[in-house]
């Protein structure tokens, strides 16, 4: 059984995620922990490249590792930047977020930073009527 997480705990390690990241360019880095409907937790980071435009955020990193793992639906993601407030994720996370949140009111963002702040929102209030598989049939 996977053992519970605390509130605190996955602050401290989206912060800590931080530290993963490879943001040569921007300087600014951003971490995150991905937690799934079964209490499965993921770490993300930006990656950045030379080739500005191909910077992978810290939620697709988490994403991406969620899914190789079989995880199949986000129920929480926390957020780690420096700014004040706490940035939110980029239009682009957002949507792939909505992609595997099994219900997008429920999925929790919380943003974080090493000051203490701290910002909810769910993913519906983030991409309210955002566009789905369901629109394509
Ligand atoms: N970034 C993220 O990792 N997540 C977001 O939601 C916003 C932006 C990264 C991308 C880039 O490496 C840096 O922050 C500056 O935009």
């Amino acid at each position: 059984m996977t053992a519970p997480n605390t509130e605190d705990e996955l602050i401290s390690r989206a912060l800590g995620a931080r530290h993963l990241a490879y943001a040569p360019y921007s300087g600014f880095q951003v971490g995150c922990v991905l937690v799934t409907d079964s209490g499965e937790t993921y770490e993300g980071a930006n990656i950045e490249n030379a080739s500005y435009g191909l910077a992978l955020c810290a939620e697709r990193a988490a994403i991406a590792r969620m899914i190789l793992d079989g995880g199949e639906h986000p129920r929480a993601i926390y957020v780690a930047s420096q700014s004040s407030p706490p940035a939110s994720p980029c239009g682009m996370c957002r949507q792939v977020l909505l992609e595997f949140a099994d219900d997008p009111t429920a999925l929790r963002v919380i943003a974080v930073n090493p000051s203490g702040e701290r910002v909810e929102w769910t993913l519906a209030e983030l991409i309210p009527a955002g566009f789905t598989g369901k629109q394509l049939s």
